[in-house]
């Protein structure tokens, strides 16, 4: 509450996001509530718990119908409820020309440069658009207020912003793209530019993880929207209204509230180990996401194959453990990743078969404290994206570790590497380089890892999400008030 009526005193808060916070299903035992595996989700939810109001989401659990009231709401988290849900539903048509087609096989590629061919189809693109429309109504329909504050999340929603514009053209609208941003070459290729982008400028604020995407963004602007640009101050022009462009570098809550259920490093040390079967001694590498082509997984797994090979007196002394939560398993280049990974795993397995198995491998969704505790047992941490907006299990590792000792290894390709200078920055296409890092991060002294981490520590505890949504909601103030005194003049 402070958070907002701090800055915005009286706004309305609504979130928009195609993935639920809460997502009900029926199982064998019961309804059961579940987390999802998203970045968004993880840094969204204590914000909103923080200030309450309206989450609009996509219904997608087995159970989600029967868990709402007459007007598709229920209110969230269970026990302690402090703001809204309100769910939207898609038909599985609706949902695969719009969420598996244009958002994740469009988009999804455009945006990561990681060589996967997008592809665009005009009946998703048509779908994707119905659906936007779908969520900008729903917004608006929950709005109690004519300026309400609006947080469209991600590439999902590209045209909700001038949708909302068009019927609440006093609202507050703050867009953040929770993924990269291509350059104008790059993005060029997608038959809908000009759209997307006028979609966005619908926003009053429009927030990347980096001021390299911001520029990205920026110069698509100037290439494919007759619009007037102001390069001091990064901001738009269109039809009369003004949309700024900002990075803002998106983070964790800290200290995580899922941490005060795990327990200290020893306990969570013996718990993965005899999880694991793994012997004593044994130096614990572990790397926690979904599993998605952008992540590099396979890239990681041959590192650790090639300093087996290149240094045997590893051989049974390591072992490295792969969470990799199945996501859109539908799409071919998701089910084809997932079965290459599993035989390159069992591969290296087969090809270093000491002591111990180097390589587990486990697909499914780690719960939030299961996870911290993994971290909290860990030697090594490696995030190996191939390309990735922010990343925030990087920061999520940090803050399981309290005892300032761990070594993270991640990628140069991230947004979390400009603000972890700190951690053994690599290039994950680069297996050498990778195998030479994590061989390190095994062997670096305990006062060197606590120098390392300490900084890291301080720079995720200060630079934390109440920071990111403030810092937005005070641009957003800022906003509010330049439009107020310029009506006045
Ligand atoms: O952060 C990028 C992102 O696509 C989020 O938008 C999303 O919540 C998360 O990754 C997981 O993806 P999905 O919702 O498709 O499972």
């Amino acid at each position: 509450q402070d958070l907002l009526h701090g800055v915005l005193p009286g706004a309305e808060v609504l979130v928009l996001s195609n993935r639920e916070p809460y997502i009900h299903n029926r199982t064998d035992h019961g309804i059961v509530v579940q987390r999802p595996a998203s970045g968004l989700v993880s840094a969204l939810e204590p914000i909103m718990r923080a200030c309450g109001g309206t989450w609009v989401a996509h219904g997608s659990g087995s159970a989600d119908r029967e868990t709402v009231d007459a007007n598709d709401r229920i209110r969230v988290p269970e026990g302690a409820p402090s703001y809204t849900l309100r769910r939207v539903w898609i038909s599985e048509a609706e949902q695969d020309g719009y969420y598996y087609g244009f958002a994740n096989e469009g988009l999804w590629p455009l945006c990561h440069i990681v060589f996967v061919r997008p592809a665009f189809r005009s009946g998703d693109w048509h779908m994707y658009r119905e659906i936007n429309q779908r969520f900008a109504d729903a917004v608006v329909a929950e709005a109690r207020t004519e300026d309400p504050v609006v947080l469209v999340q991600d590439y999902h929603f590209a045209l909700v912003p001038k949708m909302i514009r068009q019927r609440l053209p006093k609202a507050t609208i703050i867009s953040f793209w929770h993924i990269p941003w291509p350059n104008a070459e790059t993005f060029s290729i997608c038959p809908w530019r000009r759209e997307i982008i006028e979609g966005m400028l619908g926003s009053t604020i429009l927030g990347f993880h980096t001021q390299f995407h911001c520029n990205n963004f920026i110069e698509c602007v100037d290439r494919f929207v007759e619009s007037r640009i102001d390069r001091e101050v990064q901001a738009v022009s269109l039809g009369g209204h003004e949309t700024r462009i900002r990075a803002y570098p998106i983070s964790i809550e800290w200290p995580p509230s899922a941490l005060a259920s795990v327990p200290a490093r020893e306990t969570c040390r013996a718990e993965v180990f005899r999880e694991f079967d793994l012997a004593e001694g044994t130096k614990l590498i572990v790397g926690v996401e979904r599993f998605d082509y952008t992540k590099g997984i396979p890239d990681r797994m041959r590192a650790i194959d090639a300093l087996l090979t290149r240094d045997s007196s590893w051989e049974g002394r390591l072992a490295f453990v792969q969470i990799a939560a199945p996501t859109r398993s539908k799409l071919d280049t998701y089910s084809r990743l997932q079965a290459e990974a599993e035989s390159l795993a069992d591969a290296i397995n087969a090809r270093h078969p000491g002591r111990q198995t180097p390589i587990r491998l486990v697909a499914r969704h780690y719960e939030a404290s299961d996870v911290l505790k993994l971290f909290r047992a860990a030697d090594v941490c490696v995030v190996s994206s191939l390309h990735d907006g922010m990343n925030l299990v990087a920061k999520e590792f940090v803050s399981s570790r309290d005892d300032n000792a761990g070594v993270l290894v991640l990628s140069s390709f991230t947004g979390a590497s400009r603000e972890m200078s700190e951690a053994l920055i690599v290039n994950p296409y680069d297996t050498e380089e990778l195998a030479a890092a994590i061989k390190r991060a095994m062997s670096m002294p305990l006062d060197e890892q606590a120098e390392r981490m300490k900084l890291m520590r301080q720079q995720v505890k200060e630079n934390n999400v109440y920071r990111w949504a403030g810092t937005m909601l005070v641009d957003s103030a800022r906003s509010r008030t330049r439009e107020r005194i310029l009506a006045l003049t």
